[in-house]
């Protein structure tokens, strides 16, 4: 924290000259801040070890430190705990849904998250995506970003056309009555088995595509009516999920404005024609050839990506544009940016491809070609079953609408935080079973730490007011949980920064078991409401703001904190 940083910073100018850098020791019982004298030893002529002696000797302790000790080329500071906790719980009782935050920034950003293709099934690895992309964007607006939340819809290009192709082939006409744009996606799946060797399928397909990008009216018609279909699925997930977009980008909308762009490439001499197909030649990038124009004129996933690119900066006033996409598409936005940087886009510096890994199965990769892919429906049914029956369990006489909406919650955290509780760059097996686990590392553990404090609080009573903490005496707080606790707390800011600038989740995940488990450990070994009355009234007030806290990061996963469970 500032105040102490500043303290120790002013003790040390007294006898050192030059810059100040302090560090957070490995282990907190070596101290909670060091201060490395490597640096002076030259200055000093004396080994780094003597310095750090001679300076923790020299050095009194006062109101903010209560302790200064050397191990080895280093000066460790230990802080005043109750100063600590006074700051750090007044801080949070103060902040309250805002503690954490950080100032407003200049800075607009756009995170582009979700994209999924109409057409096709919405599986668990676009979960990982939207709940990755979600909490980022909470994440950065709580850092005081102005974001603005984009999808990007793949509404063209061959793969519709195959789904098409097959649906007048084999089912024309047919509409089933629920979960349209589901069964277009296993007419997908199907489709795709029977066209992988089959040259004549392909040539059927290609002269589709060719035919809808030319506007043919009867296939457009087909295209906008069973596009809707699977819009409505998608917008039925981001609902069920909570999650929120502020713009929809479409790969229809980009298609000609990004022709034209590749085609004016080719009349500058930037691209050029190779086999009838337009292309840009990087290899001297080491990125290879990126092929922007199919040889019949139709339009690739790349040709897209350039308008999309310039759109994003011309019409929201952004200064930086973040992808979220999965890492196999690593080589295609090098190539993107690269090209975009070549054609002087000023702004292609600022497009960043925040990458993240698959999600697996224990039996597998997944692929919706092949169909051996979980769908979001599927998995979000089967965690609302064992949901609901957790909550029957315990609560069989909540009214109906109570029930439901503690279930919905559950299912919710369980799989969001399995998709979050993770590093990006790392494969995610997904395991219904532990995901829902409240004893694990799970989103529902972190709820059920939070409902148990809520609980406690109720059968306290007493509101928590300000009269209430400013008589609460805080020097009470003396056992090593309560400590640790109240410094787990106070790291809260610096965690949400660091997740932001990292664009981890993952750090504040961890964060929030570290702080569910501290408590629940606390908790087993000390009482609180049976404590005589200052020693309860100081602890109910520790406890009220991990409750806080619990509350904001969860919020920052895009996960809700239930009052009861
Ligand atoms: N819809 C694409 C897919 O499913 C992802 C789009 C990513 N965004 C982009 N600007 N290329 O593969």
């Amino acid at each position: 924290m500032q105040v102490f940083k500043e303290a120790i910073i002013n003790l040390l100018k007294k006898e050192v000259n030059g810059s100040i850098e302090l560090e957070t020791p490995p282990d907190s019982k070596l101290g909670d801040y060091a201060f490395p004298c490597f640096g002076l030893a030259k200055q000093l002529k004396k080994s780094p070890i003597e310095i750090a002696k001679d300076l923790a000797s020299k050095l009194k302790p006062n109101k903010y430190i209560k302790e200064i000790k050397s191990t080895g080329p280093y000066v460790n500071f230990f802080v005043n705990e109750s100063i600590l906790a006074e700051l750090i719980l007044n801080n949070i009782s103060s902040g309250k849904d805002d503690y954490g935050k950080a100032k407003k920034k200049k800075e607009r950003v756009m995170i582009e998250f979700s994209q999924p293709n109409t057409h096709k099934g919405f599986h668990i690895g676009h979960l990982r995506n939207a709940s990755l992309g979600d909490s980022l964007v909470r994440i950065m607006r709580f850092n005081g970003y102005d974001v603005v939340a984009a999808n990007y819809i793949g509404d063209i290009g061959a793969h519709i056309a195959k789904c098409i192709w097959y649906y007048l082939k084999f089912y024309k006409n047919k509409e089933p009555k629920t979960n349209k744009g589901e069964w277009l996606g296993s007419i997908y799946t199907e489709a795709s088995k029977i066209v992988a060797e089959n040259e004549e399928y392909k040539k059927e397909i290609q002269k589709i595509q060719r035919k809808l990008e030319d506007g043919n009216k009867e296939l457009t018609e087909l295209w906008e009516k069973t596009k809707e279909w699977s819009m409505q699925d998608f917008y039925k997930i981001y609902k069920e999920l909570g999650i929120n977009f502020d713009v929809f980008f479409f790969e229809s909308q980009v298609e000609k404005p990004g022709k034209k762009i590749v085609l004016d490439m080719l009349k500058k001499g930037i691209a050029e024609k190779s086999d009838g197909a337009v292309i840009i030649n990087l290899e001297k990038y080491g990125l290879k050839v990126f092929l922007l124009l199919k040889s019949d004129g139709t339009s690739l996933y790349s040709t897209k990506d350039f308008a999309l690119a310039k759109k994003k900066f011309d019409d929201y006033k952004i200064d930086k544009s973040i992808y979220v996409i999965g890492s196999e598409q690593r080589f295609h936005l090098k190539q993107l940016f690269k090209t975009l940087e070549i054609i002087g886009f000023k702004q292609a510096k600022k497009c960043y491809h925040l990458s993240y890994e698959l999600v697996m199965l224990k039996e597998g990769k997944m692929s919706s070609r092949l169909g051996n892919i979980v769908l979001y429906f599927e998995l979000s049914k089967k965690i609302f079953e064992k949901a609901s029956k957790e909550v029957e369990k315990r609560h069989k006489q909540w009214p109906e609408k109570d029930k439901e909406k503690a279930t919905k919650q559950i299912a919710v955290a369980a799989m969001k935080f399995s998709m979050l509780n993770q590093d990006n760059n790392k494969t995610i097996v997904f395991d219904i079973n532990k995901a829902l686990d409240f004893e694990g590392e799970t989103g529902p553990y972190i709820q059920y730490a939070h409902a148990r404090i809520c609980s406690i609080l109720r059968k306290f009573g007493k509101r928590i007011d300000k009269g209430f903490i400013d008589k609460a005496d805080l020097s009470l707080l003396k056992e090593k949980e309560e400590t640790e606790l109240i410094k787990l707390l106070g790291k809260f800011p610096d965690v949400v920064e660091n997740a932001a600038s990292s664009y981890k989740p993952s750090l504040i995940s961890r964060y929030l078991l570290d702080l569910s488990q501290g408590f629940n450990e606390f908790y087993h070994i000390h009482q609180i409401l049976k404590e005589r009355e200052e020693l309860k009234n100081t602890r109910i007030l520790l406890i009220d703001s991990i409750r806080q806290v619990l509350k904001n990061g969860l919020n920052l996963l895009g996960i809700e904190a239930p009052e009861r469970m």
